[in-house]
């Protein structure tokens, strides 16, 4: 941060990810505890991803992070729009921009989107990565 300063650093924090064999007993106390930490530091943005059931991640940002926050995960053109409306800066998204190349198009048509296929994330071939169509 040293180097570039803090207002050209993002963070992204996972809260209540499983992935990779994380474990945290209170993962809301962590998550607030850092959030707090961060705000003092005037970041870019705070990237948060939105993934534990019954973990209120935007009341938790509002209580502990009042800069700039990026939400992500599990949205679509209806709950993004009132993400942003609740006072998110911006919504990011993962799979749909997998499995829809025209992702901002097709928000911005109000289309359906396309739902990714699980079973090819990660590895293998160009199946499920450059296969998938834009809305005709
Ligand atoms: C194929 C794939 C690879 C991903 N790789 C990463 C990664 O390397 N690092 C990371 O932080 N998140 C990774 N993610 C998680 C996404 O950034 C995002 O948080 C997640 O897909 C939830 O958002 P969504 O509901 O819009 O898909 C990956 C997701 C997918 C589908």
């Amino acid at each position: 941060m040293a180097a570039i300063g803090a207002g050209g650093v993002g963070v992204r924090l996972s809260p209540g990810n499983p992935l990779n064999d994380v474990a945290d007993a209170d993962a809301p106390a962590t998550c607030a505890h850092v959030m707090r930490e961060l705000a003092k530091r005037k970041l870019a943005y705070l990237h948060v991803m939105n993934m534990q059931p019954g973990f209120d991640v935007p009341a938790l940002v509002r209580a502990n992070y009042p800069g700039q926050v990026i939400l992500n995960a599990g949205h679509d053109r209806a709950r993004a729009e009132a993400d942003v409306a609740a006072g998110v800066a911006a919504i990011a998204f993962g799979g749909p921009f997998i499995a829809n190349p025209d992702l901002p198009a097709r928000l911005a048509g109000g289309l359906a989107l396309a739902a990714p296929d699980k079973a090819t994330f990660y590895d293998g071939d160009a199946c499920g990565y450059t296969d998938y169509r834009a809305a005709a």
